[in-house]
């Protein structure tokens, strides 16, 4: 397959979605994966024609397996801290400015799960499976799901995703709170395009700042949090598209938002 070819990106208006193309592998994490959904990425932060990015997996069993295990073979602990050092890929979704989904059709595990927990929204097939599965390899989690877990779900049910590396399914991790809705395999790519879409339609800046807010909730204490989000408020009165959208509720039409 050519390089280019591994992570597959296309647009419909202004949600662009990349799909993580090694279905033959169940869309398992190499390197050259990474690298190309990071350097996908850095280019669709820039592009101001795409509001929202999408995340999913080739063909119809997974969205992705986790890291892939073949290249742990005969890794040295060096090789795996210059791997390290790179960018990663889980960091690179978490900081994009935008909105993010992660459109969770198949096998979600490992590095799959934790990618998906670094996107901004999780929605699931109802044939979804999901889990931490590293213990099995005699691992821990390495791409943020020891911090991201606990936080989504609460530490007793991360805990029992990564001491048993069980898999659970869509409802359940619906339950938890690990996905934030679940859809029929019939309705799945449907309800992702409408949910996608709904969002780029709103105001590129107020998302932004929402994106900003909620994003420092989990690292800062409630009272410098409640502050940033007073400042952002008061930024987004400096928006062109907050007097379109006041003008628009007012003239009871519909809001035109250019994202400046
Ligand atoms: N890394 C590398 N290759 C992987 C992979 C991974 N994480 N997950 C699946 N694959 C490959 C398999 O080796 C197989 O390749 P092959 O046809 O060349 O042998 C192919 O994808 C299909 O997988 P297979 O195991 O045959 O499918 P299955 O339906 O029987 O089982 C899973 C599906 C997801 C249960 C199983 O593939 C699995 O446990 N994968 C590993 C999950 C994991 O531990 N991830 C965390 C890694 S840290």
């Amino acid at each position: 397959m050519a390089e280019q070819d591994i992570v597959l990106r296309t647009i419909d208006g202004a949600v662009a979605t990349l799909t993580i193309n090694r279905p033959d592998k169940l869309n398992a994490l190499n390197i050259p994966t990474r690298e190309a959904i990071v350097s996908h990425l850095e280019e669709l932060e820039v592009d101001k024609s795409v509001r929202v990015v999408v995340i999913t997996g080739a063909g119809d069993k997974s969205f992705i397996a986790g890291a892939d295990i073949k290249e742990f073979e005969g890794r040295s602990p060096v090789d795996q801290f210059e791997i390290m050092r790179h960018r990663s890929v889980f960091e690179a979704l978490a900081a994009f400015s935008k909105p993010t989904i992660a459109a969770i059709n198949g096998f979600c595990l490992g590095g799959g799960c934790e990618l998906a927990m670094a996107a901004d929204i999780r929605i699931a097939s109802e044939k979804a499976k999901l889990g931490q599965p590293e213990i099995n390899l005699g691992l821990l989690p390495g791409g943020g799901g020891t911090q991201r877990l606990p936080r989504l779900v609460g530490l007793g049910a991360a805990f029992k995703l990564m001491y048993t590396g069980e898999m659970i399914k869509a409802d359940e991790a619906l339950r938890i709170g690990l996905v934030d809705e679940v859809v029929s395999v019939d309705g799945f790519s449907d309800r992702v395009t409408e949910l996608a879409q709904n969002i780029a339609g709103k105001s590129p800046v107020a998302l932004r700042l929402i994106k900003e807010a909620v994003r420092a909730s989990v690292r800062t204490p409630l009272d410098e949090g409640l502050r940033h989000e007073s400042s952002l408020f008061g930024l987004a009165f400096a928006s062109e598209d907050m007097a379109e959208g006041v003008d628009a509720f007012l003239n009871k039409r519909e809001a035109k938002f250019t994202g400046r």
